[in-house]
């Protein structure tokens, strides 16, 4: 068994999805809040799979995580919980220090006791793996070079300060207690099943819907892309192959303005599914108001990753947008299912103006 936390979020979901494709896999007991972000429509495929044990509880709840820890002997806990969305951390901080921060805290302290309790040799093979963000190396100058595991936190939002303040909680507990832990930082993510309150998603959709696709600011942010089975297929050799206490950065390579990554997009919807007037959906790009902080620029360098434990992406991002563009048009269903009354008015809390 493995305990997977947020595993009916967007990482979470595809690495379920990912993992118990394999046969021969460990079981999943698979722990999540059920926020806006977590949809069990994602693990829908998985309802007659034994294998898949779905709990949705808190991980800020310590009695439900030490009773799940002590029930099911977990070899290995991987913590995807978590508030993720930038904006939503701006207009509201606080869930995100309950979950990101005292969540992840009730987590290591739970499976310090747990792990307190095991024989040797299953002490020795246990893992503690946090999922966590380049975000929390803050932000890049166009001529800086890409940010190492060595470089110095500097979070600039409130989610990625409590992204960091998770990840020292971890170094701590490996520090202090010896809790056998291991940290990945990745860039953003995209692909399918992905929350469209985030950039890919929201564009592909308000593009096909006739509404505007908003950038924020000049649109030359750069953010460097991981296609989200890439990012599962590093975990899983992070998991297995990592060393104790270490960070690995997760990277695609694949630095883009935001302004290139809609229009990438809105090429890709032309010829796929063009509008009834013929003209481009680029016609719909409009800029609005600056994110308030925006980092301008984040870039991985995942030369760590790659010389130690052979990782590297396997999709480019014109392979990975293509394959992602093609996944929302033939999913209308899931896509119904998480648009509803609460994710509009989220959109008009933060595009109102
Ligand atoms: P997401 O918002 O899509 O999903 C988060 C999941 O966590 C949801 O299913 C939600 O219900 C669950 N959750 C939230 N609070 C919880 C709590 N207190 N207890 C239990 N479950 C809870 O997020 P995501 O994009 O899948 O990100 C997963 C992890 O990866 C996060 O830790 C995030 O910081 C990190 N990350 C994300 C990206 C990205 O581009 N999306 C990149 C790097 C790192
Ligand atoms: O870098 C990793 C991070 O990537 C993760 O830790 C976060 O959980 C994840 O949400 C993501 O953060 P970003 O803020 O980079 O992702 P988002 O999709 O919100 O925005 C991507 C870029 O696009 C960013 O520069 C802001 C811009 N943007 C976003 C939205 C939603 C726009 O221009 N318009 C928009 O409407």
């Amino acid at each position: 068994m493995i305990l997977v936390t947020g595993g009916a979020g967007f990482i979470g979901g595809n690495f379920v999805l990912n993992w118990l494709s394999d046969a021969n896999a460990e079981g999943i007991i698979n722990l999540d809040k059920l926020t806006y972000a977590g949809n069990l429509a994602t693990l829908a495929s998985l309802k007659h799979d034994s294998r898949h044990q779905f709990i949705c509880g808190d991980i800020g709840d310590g009695d439900l995580v030490l009773s799940l820890l002590k029930k099911h002997r977990p070899r290995a806990i991987i913590n995807f919980a978590a508030e993720s969305h930038v904006d939503r951390s701006i207009h509201g901080p606080s869930e995100f220090i309950q979950t990101n921060i005292v969540g992840t805290f009730n987590l290591l302290d739970c499976a310090r006791e747990y792990w307190s309790s095991l024989q040797e040799e299953q002490k020795e093979q246990f893992r503690f793996h946090h999922v966590s963000t380049d975000e929390v190396y803050g932000s890049l100058s166009s001529s800086d070079p890409a940010f190492k595991e060595t470089n110095p936190y500097e979070p600039n939002s409130p989610y990625s300060a409590s992204k960091a303040a998770s990840d020292h909680l971890v170094r701590a507990w490996f520090h202090t207690y010896g809790l056998p832990v291991v940290t990945t930082n990745c860039s953003n993510n995209y692909g399918p099943y992905h929350f469209p309150e985030k950039l890919i998603p929201l564009v592909i959709l308000n593009a096909i819907n006739g509404k505007s696709l908003p950038i924020y600011g000049d649109g030359q942010q750069i953010r460097d892309w991981l296609y989200v089975g890439d990012h599962c297929s590093a975990i899983r050799e992070v998991l297995a192959r990592g060393r104790l206490g270490e960070t690995y950065n997760i990277g695609g390579w694949n630095e883009k303005a935001n302004i290139d990554v809609v229009k990438t997009i809105c090429n890709i919807l032309d010829e796929l599914k063009p509008r009834a007037d013929k003209k481009s959906y680029a016609d719909q790009i409009t800029f609005v108001k600056d994110r308030p902080g925006h980092d301008r620029r984040y870039a991985i360098d995942a030369s760590k990753i790659e010389n130690e434990l052979g990782w590297r992406p396997a999709e480019t991002f014109e392979t990975g947008i293509r394959k992602t563009v093609e996944w929302y048009l033939n999913n209308s269903e899931w896509v119904e299912g998480v648009t509803t009354g609460s994710y509009r008015d989220w959109l008009d809390k933060q595009y109102r103006n």
